[in-house]
């Protein structure tokens, strides 16, 4: 586990809930952790199989997060859940992350079809924000699933989020959080609509990066 995460919450300063079920809390972290390795293994293997297919990558890369203490205390105050470590497990569906870039739009579903076809993957909820993208601009395909993980003497289903994009809507949605936590700006609302037409150039970029492959494959 990457314990640089979690030093805070045993500090006598820490998270009073975090620090009396420390226990319990760091189970539960350890378990997200193996989810995003069973998920991440998933999707390498899915990559390999079909670049050995047709001769290209599908996935251009994959980064992994596992939400930290602080923000899993902040996200269950703010939607007013019961502060306990059954609480967190049931209501957050993100502590496990796993970002998946893909090279062309068709990619993405065809990456998300094949996992959550897979036999032992549950899907709860799919959020196409590429078919109807977020009023500022935002796509991406967003996927809650559970995954098995295989404890010495248990079999848990796990939550994991996985979000699916292009790397055109990941610069975008990069530098669209980098500007979100930009305070005191001094014309919002013009910030906002210049956002939103770099979300425009990005689904063209990607529109036009997809006919041309489809008109190389065709042949
Ligand atoms: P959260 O409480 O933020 O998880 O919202 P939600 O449960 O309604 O989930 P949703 O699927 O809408 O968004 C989940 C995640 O997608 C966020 O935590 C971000 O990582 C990403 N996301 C959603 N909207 C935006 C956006 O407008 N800009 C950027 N940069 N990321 C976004
Ligand atoms: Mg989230």
């Amino acid at each position: 586990m990457r314990d640089d995460d979690f030093k805070d919450i045993l500090l006598p300063n820490g998270p009073e809930i975090l620090r009396k079920n420390a226990e319990p809390f760091l189970n539960l972290m350890m378990r997200y952790e193996c989810a995003i390795m069973e998920v991440e293994t998933k999707l390498n293997v899915l990559n390999a199989e079909f670049s050995l297919n047709h001769n290209r990558n599908p996935i251009e890369s994959i980064k992994t997060r596992l939400k930290k203490p602080m923000s899993i205390i902040e996200k269950m105050k703010r939607r007013g859940f019961e502060l306990t470590v059954e609480s967190i497990e049931e209501n957050l569906f993100d502590i496990a992350g796993i970002r998946v870039i893909c090279s062309f739009v068709d990619d993405i579903y065809t990456v998300a079809n094949l996992l959550i076809n897979q036999d032992d993957i549950k899907l709860l909820r799919m959020k196409d924000y590429i078919k109807n993208p977020k009023e500022n601009g935002y796509r991406s395909l967003h996927l809650i699933i559970e995954v098995p993980i295989f404890l010495s003497n248990e079999k848990k289903y796990m939550k994991s989020e996985v979000q699916l994009r292009t790397i055109a809507m990941d610069s975008w949605a990069s530098l669209d959080h980098k500007l979100r936590y930009k305070q005191d700006l001094e014309n919002p609302e013009g910030i906002a609509g210049r956002l939103k037409e770099c979300a425009l150039l990005c689904d063209e970029l990607d529109r036009r990066m997809q006919d041309i492959r489809n008109e190389i494959e065709k042949k």
